[in-house]
């Protein structure tokens, strides 16, 4: 999509549609005599994702000019933004609009709100069904280039970034969307490889004789009930110039399918466990950004990947394996994997000198029950990386609800026969998943982001089809970018 910053222009705009953001109760100066028989009739009202498309507006060089309802000014926030940019985009697209504007109002024009404007059409590009054959497919309709009508400093670079965050995000969807008959573990690598050699950045694959070398059992138990063999994925980006020792770590849960292994899931709703890589593909998705954005702090990605699968050899529950670091672990439950492949990747993290751990996984049910569809879960051992985390999430527009990883959640994970057990029962599944990889990590900074409910949009919405979100993609980039 070819992109172009241009100053404050509103009816001068040459383009198929144009979008202005219309706040309730407060309609835009510019526009109050055109808008005002509109807003009398009620059909304008500027509640928010409210669009109305007008066709050859009076006064205006633009083709079309797309209202796009914005809520109460004092609650658009620049996940408001995005969602609202997204949802006009789709309208657009659906349309046939090829060149689209957009006019940010005073106030509502900083870098940030730029760069979520600019990232989100990017997003609302995407479709789901590239497998699709026929004719009835979305994405044969594409906007080809977008303007922003907006003056200011740093707008050129926010204009960029955008860009880069979006295309990342892109990057991230259609990584997550492939059926896992094709996205294999070693499949999921080969992305991994590819990206960072299209960027510049260094990658390293171990395979599973070096991941038995090095004493991986956690994941190789995991791994060993598939036909497929599992795999460790390191990526490195390094700054220029560190404005800090910092080394942060990216890793992202990578199971290509869940079928749970011996503890098998029913099979009602099974083919959606295809999602339980999208930590692993944000991790690849914010990479590519990270390489392509410069951020001043080092950071490595790491991906744990593997297929969960019950075949002849796979681990039973009462089996007892020795982890990287150690640790020997009782499998109680097979379908409890995702955490077992995480305490590999993040004793890993911690032996190649990662100072700062931040890991994301479609981890536990219970989180869903928790937070439903609408925030991902977080869980720390640190608040000054909780906060940067925090902070990070909001300017992505991603939200993200602080969950508790005390003591006694780790009391539920005791056993006999082994240091630890992979479940603690049912009640507070997703604090005690959350404190089985705590257990790992020891004292280095981390945080975990439970994404289960987040990653993937189960019903299309006015500005996101079915399929994966890309959370927490955002997060990552800005973390990065805003580490001091
Ligand atoms: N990949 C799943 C998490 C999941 C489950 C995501 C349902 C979305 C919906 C994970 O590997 C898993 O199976 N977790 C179990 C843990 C349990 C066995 C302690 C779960 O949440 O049911
Ligand atoms: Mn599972
Ligand atoms: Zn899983």
């Amino acid at each position: 999509m070819k992109l172009e910053l241009i100053a404050p222009d509103l009816t001068g705009v040459d383009c198929d549609a144009l979008l202005l953001v219309e706040f309730e109760a407060s309609p835009r100066g510019e526009l109050a005599e055109a808008l005002s028989t509109l807003r009398e009739s009620g059909e304008v009202t500027g509640k928010f994702l409210e669009l109305t498309l007008l066709h050859s507006p009076a006064g205006f060089k633009a083709r079309r000019v797309l209202l796009a309802g914005a809520g109460k000014r004092g609650k658009f926030e620049i996940a408001s933004l995005w969602k609202l940019a997204a949802a006009s985009a789709r309208l657009l697209k659906g349309k046939g609009a090829k060149k689209i504007a957009v006019v940010l109002e005073d106030g509502f024009d900083s870098p940030e709100h730029v760069s979520a404007t600019v990232q989100a059409v990017i997003e609302a590009s995407w479709e789901p069904d590239r497998l699709k054959t026929n004719a009835d497919k979305d994405g044969s309709r594409e906007i080809e280039s977008l303007t922003i009508c907006a003056a200011g400093s740093g707008l050129e670079s926010a204009v960029a970034a955008g860009g880069i965050i979006g295309e990342a995000a892109n990057l991230t969807r259609d990584i997550a969307v492939e059926p896992p008959n094709k996205l294999t573990p070693m499949a999921l690598a080969a992305r991994a490889q590819a990206m960072a050699k299209a960027n510049g950045l260094s990658c390293e694959v171990l395979d599973q004789d070096r991941m038995r070398q090095l004493g991986m059992g956690a994941l190789l138990g995991v791994a060993q009930g598939s036909a497929e063999p599992g795999a460790m994925v390191i990526i490195e980006y390094k700054p220029e110039k560190a404005a800090s020792d910092a080394r942060l770590a990216i890793i992202g849960k990578g199971v290509t399918f869940d079928t749970g292994g011996i503890s098998i899931k029913p099979s009602e709703g099974m083919e959606k466990m295809k999602y339980d890589m999208c930590g692993a593909a944000a991790v690849i998705g914010a990479m590519q950004a990270i390489a392509q954005l410069r951020p001043s702090v080092s950071v490595t990605g790491v991906i744990p990947t593997v297929e969960n699968m019950p075949g002849s050899k796979a681990q039973r529950p009462g089996d007892i394996v020795t982890s990287l670091s150690g640790k020997t672990i009782e499998i109680l439950n097979t379908d409890a994997e995702g955490r077992l492949i995480l305490a590999d990747a993040i004793t890993y993290a911690k032996q190649l000198g990662c100072t700062h751990l931040v890991n994301a996984a479609t981890l536990t049910g219970a989180i869903v029950v928790a937070l439903g569809n609408h925030q991902s879960g977080v869980f720390s051992n640190d608040d000054a990386l909780l906060g940067r985390w925090m902070a990070a999430a909001k300017s992505a527009g991603e939200k993200m609800w602080h969950m508790p990883v005390d003591d006694e959640y780790r009391e539920m994970l005791k056993t006999v026969y082994a240091d630890i057990g992979n479940v603690g029962g049912r009640a507070g599944g997703a604090s005690s998943a959350a404190a089985f990889i705590r257990e790992f990590v020891g004292d280095t900074p981390w945080v975990h982001v439970d994404i289960a409910g987040t990653a993937w949009l189960d019903d299309a919405k006015p500005w996101m089809p079915k399929g994966p979100s890309a959370i927490p993609l955002g997060s990552f980039v800005k973390l990065a970018q805003e580490w001091k």
